[in-house]
């Protein structure tokens, strides 16, 4: 495993590596990502915590190397900012939620929440093994349901690319710029609310000391 050291993310604490060096990169190898490795990285995912335990995370992959009719389904159901770099990628995934509780049929409000964390899961346990996904909300659920018969059950929620990371120079100019940008994180003060939420008073120039 070599790791991917490109454009890794510094932060104000040491964090775990791994967490900085996850990205979403639009340049992938040509190296296939075999099907243990696959079985591994999804296994990654379901370790998840779940509401009510449900587990309502589904994927659905398709590798240009085995399975090149579910990768060029998922590559069609992408926009073409999307398409124009994701084609290149080994694998392709769909990341789907199931909308019910499977214990009382009742919505599961949570589902996607799950599924989200799940495909953390996988987005660091591949970091970890010198892989990286991309995820994508540029693509058309609709499209992913009818191609590959998803029930009305389910839904569609995210797309991505799967495999090693390439080289940032193979990609067109406007990419590669992307690929190579600083990665910024909004401050700890914008995201993190000790002891409540920030009330207006707080905004107050008028009231502030002088
Ligand atoms: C749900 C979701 C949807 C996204 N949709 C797209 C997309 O359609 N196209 C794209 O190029 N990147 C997409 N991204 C990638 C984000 O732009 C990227 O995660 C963000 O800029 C942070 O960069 P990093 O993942 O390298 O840290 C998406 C990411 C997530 C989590």
């Amino acid at each position: 495993m070599t790791p991917d050291t490109t454009n890794v993310l510094a932060l104000g604490y040491e964090i775990l590596p791994v967490l900085t060096q996850r990205r979403s990169p639009r340049a992938y190898t040509a190296q296939p990502v075999p099907t243990d490795l696959l079985h591994l990285l999804f296994t990654a995912a379901s370790s998840s915590a779940s509401c009510f335990g449900e587990q309502p995370w589904r994927y659905i992959v398709g590798s240009q190397a085995a399975t090149p009719e579910a990768f060029q389904k998922i590559l069609a159901s992408m926009g073409g900012f999307n398409q124009v770099w994701a084609k290149d990628a080994p694998v392709l995934g769909v990341s789907v939620a199931k909308l019910t509780f499977s214990h009382d049929g009742n919505p599961n409000a949570w589902a996607r929440h799950d599924v989200g964390q799940a495909s953390a899961a996988l987005a660091i346990q591949a970091a970890a093994l010198g892989l990286q996904i991309h995820q994508m909300a540029g693509f058309s659920p609709d499209a992913i349901r009818s191609s590959f018969g998803i029930p009305a059950d389910y839904e569609p929620v995210a797309v991505f690319t799967l495999g090693y990371p390439g080289d940032p120079a193979a990609l067109p100019e406007a990419l590669r710029e992307k690929e190579v940008a600083p990665r910024v994180r909004k401050p700890l003060s914008e995201i993190l609310f000790e002891g409540g939420w920030p009330q207006p008073k707080d905004e107050r120039y008028d009231q502030a000391p002088v």
